[in-house]
């Protein structure tokens, strides 16, 4: 707490409170609303927790109107440009970067935890082909509480170390396995000879008939996909995992609790969204048909992947995969081009309207990511699946720092209560 203060007085009443102010490292204060309650008698409200700072972290800070991202300080283009998706993972878990035997050590580590447990593996079965992947996996994680009670108690920080591992390592198997259901081919066992991206496209890829080689541009370009997706501060599903976290749960539950809140299309759900508002708006003459409803109060129709709680600028993630899109297509000599023309042209168009310019509306991580998945051969519907393997890390980051902290209490909000007064009850014969 620094010495600076907020006075909040009463006009009515007269009474003042002296509300504490925390400076960060980075970024805004915040003020101590704690007393509010005691002193006056009242609740703060901020639906959607637009300007509420939920927790203290070490672990990611953004800047939204700079456009700025950085996991532990690192700037998240500096990363996309040196580092690999582990190398980061082992950033936002301990800290720090790592020595090459300390990340040669993580490596090896969760490499050896990719395999789940087969009686888990055939959960999958209990599922109709068309489950939607994320309803596979947020419930195939969810199960793994039932499976590792030897390292269930959350204060132990070895039973909080090897419990991120196992979710880490096993994220890309649990969702190689819910897409190969789903296509009804045999699944394909982790292979600890292959780096953590390749082993997934093998996961994904691979048939028993002919051997598999897995693609280095695509392995490269879903490694520098999954650390743009890594973290991202208290977005809505890691303040999930912090909000489950915080009743003292199991972790697996925590982490399932995130995967449900990120599939949400205003949250992670958004990358399956914008390829489906794209092959709706179908090509270019149609953008101003489907911009004009993007405006309209009156109709639903949203832009998908533009627009930011916390960017009013350019997400930094979007340029980056925007950029990346072009070297993919080219080196995988996909036909999806016309697709990424149409992302660009639609970029175009919306960023010259004064709609969006005044509503500080620009493309987000969302808006190219999957044309890159697609590009990969990645389906649609599994495209939620894979931002949730790269932000378990991010998840697990948060609920290490939460659970860590000796300070830590439950999360239970209030309320602002407009419903019926109280009322005494009426028998049914006398309701009319
Ligand atoms: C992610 O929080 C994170 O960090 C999330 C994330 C992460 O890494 O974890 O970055 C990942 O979730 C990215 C966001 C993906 N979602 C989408 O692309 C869905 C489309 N975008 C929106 O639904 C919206 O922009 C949100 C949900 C992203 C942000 O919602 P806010 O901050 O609550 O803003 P809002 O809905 O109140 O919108 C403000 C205004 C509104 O108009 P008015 O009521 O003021 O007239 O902007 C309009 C909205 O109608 N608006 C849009 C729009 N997004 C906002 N209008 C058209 N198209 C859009 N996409």
């Amino acid at each position: 707490m620094s010495d600076k203060f907020f006075e909040l007085k009463d006009v009515e009443s007269g009474t003042t409170s002296r509300l504490g102010v925390s400076e960060g490292s980075i970024g805004p204060a915040v003020v101590d609303i704690g007393r509010l309650y005691r002193d006056h008698g009242v609740f703060t409200s901020d639906p959607g927790f637009v300007a509420t700072a939920s927790c203290e972290s070490k672990i990611t800070f953004i800047d939204g109107e700079k456009g700025v991202l950085l996991y532990r300080g690192y700037p998240v283009d500096q990363l996309a440009a040196n580092s690999s998706f582990l190398e980061v993972a082992y950033l936002l878990l301990y800290g720090e970067l790592p020595t090459a035997s300390e990340q040669s050590e993580f490596a090896g580590l969760i490499m050896h935890h990719t395999m789940i447990n087969e009686t888990l593996l055939r959960f999958f079965n209990g599922f109709h082909f068309n489950a939607h992947p994320m309803a596979m996996v947020s419930g195939v994680v969810g199960s793994m509480s039932a499976f590792y009670h030897d390292s269930m108690d959350i204060k132990n920080p070895e039973h909080r170390e090897i419990f991120a591992h196992r979710i880490i390592a096993k994220m890309p198997t649990i969702a190689a396995a819910a897409y190969k259901h789903s296509v009804g081919q045999p699944f394909v066992y982790p292979r600890n000879d292959l780096d953590y991206c390749s082993n997934l496209l093998n996961m994904f890829f691979a048939v028993p008939c002919e051997d598999y080689e897995v693609d280095p541009v695509a392995a490269e370009a879903l490694d520098l996909l999954f650390i743009l997706h890594a973290d991202h501060e208290q977005n809505c599903s890691t303040s999930t995992v912090r909000l489950a976290g915080s009743s003292g749960t199991n972790p697996y539950a925590a982490i399932a609790a995130g995967v449900s809140a990120l599939w949400g299309p205003a949250h992670g759900g958004a990358n399956e969204a914008v390829l489906k508002m794209l092959e709706q708006i179908g090509d270019t003459s149609q953008i101003p048909k489907y911009v004009a409803r993007a405006k309209d109060r009156d109709d639903p129709f949203r832009l998908m992947g533009f627009g930011h709680r916390v960017y009013k600028n350019f997400d930094p993630r979007a340029k980056i995969i925007r950029e990346m899109c072009h070297k993919v297509l080219t080196q995988l000599g996909t036909t999806d081009s016309p697709m990424f023309e149409l992302a660009l042209r639609l970029e175009e168009i919306a960023l010259q309207d004064e709609y969006f310019v005044e509503k500080k509306l620009y493309p987000n991580v969302d808006f190219y990511s999957g044309i890159i998945y697609r590009a990969l051969g990645i389906p649609v519907s599994m495209f939620t699946v894979m931002f949730a393997i790269a932000r378990a890390v991010g998840w697990v980051a948060h609920w290490q720092e939460m659970t860590a902290d000796p300070s830590t209490r439950i999360g239970r909000p209030r309320q602002l209560y407009t419903g019926p007064t109280e009322r005494d009850y009426i028998a049914v014969s006398e309701r009319d």
